[in-house]
């Protein structure tokens, strides 16, 4: 038996000799350790030898295995160098190869314009105010001065929210508008006899029940701007709207205010600036007229100073109403507004 354990052992080895590779080495520790090897067969029938011949041959049973198993660690090692240096010498690394670009976020071309519009008002001394998207009624429409069933209403398709009390609606606010009286409000209340003037700017977002086309939206931002105080005239007003139309559009820009109507304004107005992109020649983006339309502004009316707290005969204001979506389209010469909550890559890696 002794010489039965010689032979598995030499036969192992040599079958070690010809593995080449991690399969074939598994292959062979099957044949030569496994359970039906012909080793193992040599320990189960240790128990039927006679007593005397036992610790020998299972002791060099033991050794053979032992010797097997540090071959087939030792091959193993061998054979993972083996792999490793020729796939160091066969694979070839470039390391001038230009990298992979990491795609770089950036900010969304309506949080830009919006950002640049409250840079400006900073600059100018307006504060930033920034007040809830759901409002009620009262504060959307009937504070402003809209009346129920006033016909401006319909200038502003509103979502109303279903189950809130229907004297008084809860609506996603249609415009920043309602933040003018909160603020009034806000402060009013805290000096009752004396407000401060304010100066303040109001940005954020505003929903429409709208049809949606390449120039409505049921949702774009507004910047809404509210000076009030002593002796504030309408040339107050068109002095701040006009720097304005200059730091954002360039110190050339041509400006216009035009009458128009707003319910909680008196006298308004919108404000148009010369084209920048035809230089008021008349192109397809100002519908070849030379100018286009960037906001809305007047007089605060006296029924809204009250509103918010402050005595109408006291204290005078303008106001001032931005859609950046509208300036960013100009600016970046997009045509369509739906693009901006599209989610389209092509068109926010343009800005
Ligand atoms: N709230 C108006 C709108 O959404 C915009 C506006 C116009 C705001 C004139 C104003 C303003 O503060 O004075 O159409």
């Amino acid at each position: 038996m002794l010489k039965q354990l010689d032979q598995i052992q030499e036969t192992a080895l040599a079958g070690l000799a010809g593995v080449q590779d991690e399969s074939s080495l598994e292959a062979w520790r099957v044949a030569h350790l496994g359970r039906s090897a012909p080793l193992m067969g040599v320990f189960d029938q240790l128990s039927r030898l006679p007593k005397d011949e036992r610790p020998a041959i299972g002791r060099r049973a033991n050794q053979v295995r032992r010797l097997l198993e540090a071959a087939q660690a030792e091959k193993a090692v061998a054979l993972r160098s083996t792999a490793l240096r020729r796939s160091l010498e066969s694979g070839r690394l470039d390391v001038t190869l230009p990298g992979r670009l990491v795609g770089r976020g950036r900010l969304h071309p309506s949080t830009q314009t919006l950002r640049r519009m409250m840079r400006i008002f900073s600059e100018m001394g307006f504060q930033v105010y920034r007040t809830r998207e759901v409002e009620t009624d009262e504060f959307n429409f009937q504070l402003l001065n809209f009346p129920p069933h006033h016909p401006a209403r319909e200038m502003q398709d509103s979502f109303y929210l279903a189950a809130s009390d229907p004297e008084n609606p809860l609506v996603l606010r249609t415009q920043t508008s309602p933040g003018q009286i909160t603020f009034m409000r806000e402060l009013s209340a805290r000096c009752p006899h004396n407000p401060p003037p304010v100066r303040v700017i109001l940005p954020g977002m505003v929903f429409r029940y709208e049809q949606t086309d390449a120039t409505h939206e049921v949702q774009f931002n507004q910047l809404e701007g509210l000076a009030v105080g002593q002796d504030i005239t309408f040339s107050d007003l068109k002095g701040t709207l006009s720097d304005f139309a200059r730091r954002m559009f360039g110190q050339a820009v041509r400006t216009r205010f035009r009458p128009s109507y707003f319910p909680f304004t008196e006298p308004s107005a919108d404000l148009d600036v010369g084209c920048f992109l035809c230089g008021g020649q008349g192109c397809p983006v100002c519908g070849s007229n030379g100018w286009l339309e960037v906001l809305g502004c007047g007089m605060v009316h006296p029924t809204v100073l009250r509103n918010g707290g402050y005595d109408p005969h006291e204290y005078t204001g303008f106001a001032f109403g931005i859609g950046p979506e509208r300036v960013a389209m100009l600016y970046y010469r997009a045509e369509d507004i739906r693009s901006f909550w599209a989610n389209e890559m092509r068109f926010l890696e343009q800005s």
